[in-house]
């Protein structure tokens, strides 16, 4: 019994390996069949590199994010694998609405669109390369790849574009607070400068005031020792009189 069912286990099992080899044999002896009645069966086409999906296509999406600045190229990178010959399309999606860019079939055409027609290159990968990129080419970048068999894969880039001026204007801001700050400071010292010299001014007037007034008293003065001829010196209040006169004429008086 025992070795009977292993017998028959066995033989279950390699029934289903030469059904599946059969499967497998029908299928690759199936895929050339559909190109040989094809009008321009391409000789040798360079189609998918390596079949590393064998159920269909498969896109690899190494940066979906790319930030550039005004006038650069940038190369929006994908790498796809299929069994069969692919058609790839790229599309720019943007606030402006979507433009289709190119659609290439791997060794046999390449249509390139009017307004993409000398900025962008193709890539076997499936990349393609756009170049001196201007703020309208911001946006999302869609690309399909269709396998002859019908399955599809799908890959979505983000590229960011910056205008160069912007540094520029960081610059200028950084710039305009520093001439800010020189100018608020240099104000400040004006009104202190103005500020100290009215002080000064302010003193100085007194002085003046002050020595005319000596000015007019002594010209009083003068005038009163013109008239009476009593006083020769400037001092206006002078006490030397009456103890130099005593002095004076003393002698006078002792005699
Ligand atoms: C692009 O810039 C954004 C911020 O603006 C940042 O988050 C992102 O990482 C950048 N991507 C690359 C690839 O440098
Ligand atoms: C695709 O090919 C281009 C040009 O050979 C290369 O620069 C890029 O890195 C490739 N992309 C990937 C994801 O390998
Ligand atoms: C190329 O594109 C134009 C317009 O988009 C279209 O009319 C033409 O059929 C395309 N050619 C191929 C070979 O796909």
């Amino acid at each position: 019994m025992r070795p009977l069912q292993g017998c028959r286990g066995r033989g279950v099992v390699v029934g289903t390996v030469t059904l599946c080899l059969a499967a497998g044999w029908a299928l690759q002896s199936k895929c050339p069949t559909p190109s040989l009645p094809a009008p321009l069966p391409p000789p040798a086409l360079p189609s998918c590199s390596s079949p590393r999906s064998p159920g269909g296509v498969s896109l690899v999406v190494p940066q979906p994010n790319i930030n550039a600045t005004v006038a650069q190229n940038i190369l929006l990178s994908v790498e796809y694998s299929c069994r069969g010959v692919a058609t790839i399309e790229w599309k720019h999606v943007s606030s402006w609405g979507t433009t289709s860019i190119v659609e290439w079939r791997s060794g046999n055409y390449v249509n390139i669109s009017t307004v993409y027609k000398d900025r962008v290159t193709t890539f076997e990968n499936g990349s393609i390369q756009l170049r001196n990129v201007g703020m309208r080419d911001a946006g999302y970048y869609f690309v399909t790849v269709m396998e002859e068999h019908g399955t599809n894969a799908y890959g979505t880039i983000v590229v960011n574009v910056y205008e160069i001026i912007y540094e520029d204007l960081h610059f200028v801001a950084v710039l305009f607070a520093f001439l800010a700050a020189v100018s608020a400071i240099l104000i400040c010292f004006m009104w202190l400068c103005n500020k100290s010299l009215h002080l000064f001014q302010k003193k100085t007037t007194h002085k003046l005031t002050e020595l005319k007034r000596a000015d007019i008293r002594e010209d009083i003065i003068i005038s009163l020792d013109d008239n009476h001829g009593v006083y020769r010196r400037k001092t206006p209040m002078c006490k030397c009189g009456a103890t130099d006169l005593d002095n004076l004429s003393a002698p006078f008086k002792r005699i």
